[in-house]
């Protein structure tokens, strides 16, 4: 079967504290992979999508930095929608699987950390690319 039983939401550190609360995240302990690039989506729209690609060989994990919005998981098999809206939950993405990103709330912070520097060649757009690569693998 593909890989969506890979993906996974991750619950962090919370340091609780009535000033306001920590969470962190380390290289290789909370989630599996080296971080060697961190970006952020934010001012999105009302009713916008983002993503819409799969990655070839990039590990990610997405946090609700603030605010709330869905994360939709496709391995070419099945399709499973996450809503993600604590700070101390993230989502774990391995290679090979389609994501797009809807729902978001106003003042939505979505912060990715990424295995590797960005690379457009690592990216696949079309989702019928997408469909027969994972379908070839068999
Ligand atoms: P893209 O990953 O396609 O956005 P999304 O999947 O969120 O809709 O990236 C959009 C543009 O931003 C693309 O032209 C490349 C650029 N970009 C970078 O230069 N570096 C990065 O780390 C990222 C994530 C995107």
């Amino acid at each position: 079967m593909g890989r969506l039983k890979n993906c996974k939401i991750i619950q962090l550190p919370k340091i609780t504290d009535r000033r306001g609360n920590i969470t962190f995240i380390e290289n290789n302990r909370h989630i599996p992979f080296e971080i060697k690039r961190v970006y952020y989506l934010y001012d999105v729209p009302g009713g916008e999508s983002r993503g819409g690609h799969a990655h070839k060989q990039l590990h990610q994990f997405i946090i609700a930095a603030s605010g709330s919005f869905d994360v939709v998981l496709d391995d070419g098999f099945e399709r499973k929608r996450f809503h993600l809206n604590r700070s101390y939950y993230g989502l774990y993405l391995c290679p090979m699987v389609w994501r797009e990103l809807d729902n978001f709330s106003t003042g939505a912070v979505c912060l990715v950390l990424a295995s590797e520097f960005y690379d457009e060649k690592d990216y696949i757009r079309d989702y019928s690319e997408f469909k027969r690569l994972v379908k070839g693998e068999k």
